[in-house]
């Protein structure tokens, strides 16, 4: 008699539940064989549906909006990247998002989502929110991630010219990613640059190096450009502003360029004033290094001609470009050559402020080696 009140009692219950099973087994074996005979459409002509879109947006800019809390972001942004960014942005991002006085091809209007104009764009954003965006992409959109995954500072960078990217009509934008002497001409043609001049958007034309973080590689050692080619085309150095140019050379071409930029005449650069103090602290450090912390003297590898060819010059480099590299090498960020061990072990022992002066005496030391 009791058994069977309880029977009557838990009898809808058991229906619900036998339903539930039913319809958490049924539905996703149900979506799947829609799926295996093609009943979705996967075509973008139509566009998604009015609640996909809605969704799919309200998930990526919730997700973007959460992530970036924990990013950190820099109170000021550092401008000295602006032309290595700007440089990447007409290559690698513009092909999608256009750009000041450059019309899209008109299969990109046709993606989905379509790429929006970022001019328009980037405000809607906070720093930290677009330092996520570029560094990590978007799933299921075709925005890619950035190409160097330790490189937060060239990430960074990109930020910076995102936010100077409103401001740019079509000439600024080309001054900006080509340099004032590429900025007229054809020749500067993102789209299918010859070698050559792929380079000189960024490294000038001279080999200067434009905006303290390209390098100076006017009269730098040509087994060293040749094994840093190759470095960054094995992925051992790992760049995402240098990725793009070196995807698709040949050995020969590496050679070269290599050749090319080696030949030309070092130019001095950093004309800046820097304390005489700051100078000779770098001054003692390169030639006597820091015996109580095992700081090896740098004169022993970088200066005279007399020393391995693949060993950089750093005579006449931006300083900016220096004290990041030594960074980089402080916190096993970059690799390089077979050599870039060497570096990673001397560059550890060194304080932010030993860094600075190295770099700034380096950077002045102009005469060429003995
Ligand atoms: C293959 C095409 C493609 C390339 C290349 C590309 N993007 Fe995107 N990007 C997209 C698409 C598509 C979206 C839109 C995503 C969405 O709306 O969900 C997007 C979104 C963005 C956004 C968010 C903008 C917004 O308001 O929603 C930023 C910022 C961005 N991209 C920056 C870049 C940068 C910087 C580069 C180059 C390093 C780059 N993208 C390269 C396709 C691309
Ligand atoms: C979009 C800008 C950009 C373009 C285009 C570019 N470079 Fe670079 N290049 C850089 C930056 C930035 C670095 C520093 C990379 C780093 O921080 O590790 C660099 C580094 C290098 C180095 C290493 C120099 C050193 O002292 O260690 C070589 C060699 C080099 N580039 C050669 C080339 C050649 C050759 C081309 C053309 C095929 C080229 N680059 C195109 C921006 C660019
Ligand atoms: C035992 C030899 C050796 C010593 C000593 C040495 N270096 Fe280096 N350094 C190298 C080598 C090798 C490379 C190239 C690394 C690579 O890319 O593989 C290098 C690269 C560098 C670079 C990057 C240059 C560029 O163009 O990207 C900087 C900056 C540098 N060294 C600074 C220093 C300083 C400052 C000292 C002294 C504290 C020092 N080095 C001591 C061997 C040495």
């Amino acid at each position: 008699m009791e058994d069977d009140v309880s029977r009557i009692k838990d009898q809808p219950i058991m229906v619900r539940l036998k339903h539930v099973v039913i319809g958490a087994i049924g539905l996703p074996v149900v979506i799947l064989l829609g799926a295996w005979i093609g009943f979705f459409n996967v075509g973008a002509s139509s566009g998604h549906w009015k609640v996909t879109a809605w969704f799919l947006q309200l998930a990526m800019r919730s997700a973007v909006r959460t992530y970036a809390l924990a990013v950190d972001a820099p109170k000021v942004l550092d401008r000295r990247g602006l032309p290595a960014a700007a440089g990447h942005f007409a290559r690698g991002c513009a092909v999608c998002h256009g750009a000041p006085g450059e019309l899209r091809s008109p299969a990109v209007l046709r993606m989905l989502p379509q790429p929006p104009d970022l001019a328009l764009t980037a405000g809607d954003w906070t720093d930290a929110q677009l330092f996520r965006i570029v560094k990590h992409g978007i799933r299921f959109t075709g925005m890619p991630a950035w190409p160097a995954r330790d490189r937060d500072d060239e990430v960074w960078a990109m930020v910076a010219f995102l936010r100077e990217l409103p401001k740019l009509d079509a000439k600024g934008f080309r001054q900006l990613a080509f340099g004032a002497r590429e900025a007229t001409g054809n020749e500067a043609q993102p789209s299918a640059p010859d070698t050559l001049t792929d380079c000189t958007r960024c490294h000038g034309s001279d080999g200067e190096g434009r905006g303290g973080l390209v390098p100076v590689l006017a009269g730098q050692k040509e087994a060293y450009l040749f094994a840093s080619l190759q470095s960054f085309a094995k992925g051992d150095r790992t760049s995402g502003f240098m990725a793009l140019p070196v995807t698709g050379l040949a050995r020969d071409e590496m050679a070269a360029l290599a050749r090319h930029f080696a030949a030309q005449p070092p130019i001095p650069v950093d004309r800046d004033q820097i304390p005489a103090e700051v100078v000779q602290k770098g001054q003692q450090i390169a030639e006597a290094g820091i015996p109580e912390r095992n700081v090896p003297a740098c004169s022993g590898c970088h200066i005279g001609s007399d020393k391995n060819p693949v060993y950089p010059r750093l005579d006449g480099q931006h300083a900016a470009y220096l004290e990041q590299q030594l960074k980089l090498f402080r916190s096993e960020s970059r690799g390089g050559t077979p050599f870039w061990r060497i570096m990673a072990t001397a560059a550890q022992r060194l304080t932010d402020e030993d860094i600075r002066a190295l770099s700034a005496y380096f950077s002045k030391r102009t005469e060429s080696p003995q």
